[in-house]
């Protein structure tokens, strides 16, 4: 089940295009925690008080996730924290990597000197891997630190695996699991959570990080890459249009496979039904059943309580 925690008391916001979807401080976090008994493990996203070009609040002690894992720890024994690992809620252009600053391809100069009025030159976003492994790495230390049993890169740089495990194994959290979201697409599903998280890119998009949903042998080679470099669980997301890929990596690989059913794919039944929980139970239920036939072992949903619920 994911929670988005926020600084501040006594705050429970529903999230508009996420109906029954809230921001908790972390008082009324650890309450609905409380309520939603069966369930065995959270994802947890934080809301920074401060967003800024490097995502420097993503790994402070004080940090708002960081916080949130330490009184969860407290209050909710036996319960499994798993903390997300990226920069994009962090980071005032919302990409999930150091943005750097690099002259337009020469190749491109004559359209992108009309482009740009008869000016030659000006600047071309683009992101910088190497840089953003060290800031991934020091974010899962800061989780870890505080308590965090799993922590969850969501970044697709290459090598965040290797970085993180190097990173928590150096300071003693040879413990801590890492789920890694390896084959993660580029993919319009994501929508509503960006308006959850703020976290939409200011400019330009995901594609140069996250998958093109028309590879799938590609998506192969990412979770053989994160187990190699020491990888847990494995995940693909989203879900339902990559029952596919679920499926070859459950049938290919012997470690955990985790699917995200992501906010698009919980807002469309939502739609759907309407308010009727009836029907919305009859089309979170089959859709989450295809999810474990095609061979998910773990499920990240939405309609996790609900459905803790609803199977008892
Ligand atoms: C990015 C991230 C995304 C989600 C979780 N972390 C996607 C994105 O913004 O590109 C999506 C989750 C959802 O849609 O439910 N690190
Ligand atoms: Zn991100």
């Amino acid at each position: 089940m994911p929670y988005f925690v926020v600084e501040g008391r006594n705050i429970k916001k529903e999230i508009k295009s996420m109906p029954g979807v809230y921001h908790f401080s972390i008082d009324n976090l650890l309450r609905d925690i409380r309520e939603a008994k069966g369930i065995k493990s959270i994802l947890l996203f934080g809301i920074p008080k401060l967003k800024d070009e490097t995502a420097s609040h993503a790994h402070r002690d004080d940090g708002i996730v960081q916080k949130a894992i330490k009184a969860i720890k407290r209050k909710s024994e036996g319960l499994i924290v798993i903390s997300d690992v990226c920069l994009c809620g962090y980071t005032t252009h919302g990409h999930c990597g150091i943005v750097k600053k690099s002259p337009q391809p020469a190749v491109h100069s004559r359209q992108a000197r009309d482009r740009n009025h008869g000016l030659l030159t000006f600047d071309y976003g683009l992101i910088d891997n190497d840089a953003t492994l060290k800031i991934l790495a020091k974010i899962a230390l800061s989780h870890a630190h505080a308590g965090a049993d799993i922590v969850a890169p969501s970044a697709m740089m290459d090598g965040q695996v290797k970085a993180i495990r190097d990173m928590l194994d150096e300071f003693g959290f040879q413990d801590a699991g890492i789920l890694s979201y390896s084959a993660k697409y580029a993919s319009s599903f994501y929508g509503p959570f960006r308006e959850a998280l703020g976290s939409a890119p200011q400019f330009g998009g995901r594609k140069s990080y996250q998958m093109d949903y028309r590879n799938s042998d590609e998506a192969l080679r990412e979770i053989k890459q994160d187990i190699d470099e020491g990888a847990d669980i494995v995940m693909v997301k989203p879900a339902l249009a990559y029952l596919d890929i679920i499926y070859r990596a459950k049938q290919k690989f012997n470690v955990p496979i985790a699917a995200y059913n992501v906010s698009g794919e919980y807002s469309m039944i939502k739609k759907l039904a309407g308010g009727d929980k009836i029907r919305e139970k009859g089309f979170a239920l089959e859709v989450l059943t295809s999810i474990k036939r095609a061979g998910a072992d773990l499920i990240i949903t939405y309609f996790g309580k609900e459905v803790i619920r609803w199977l008892e």
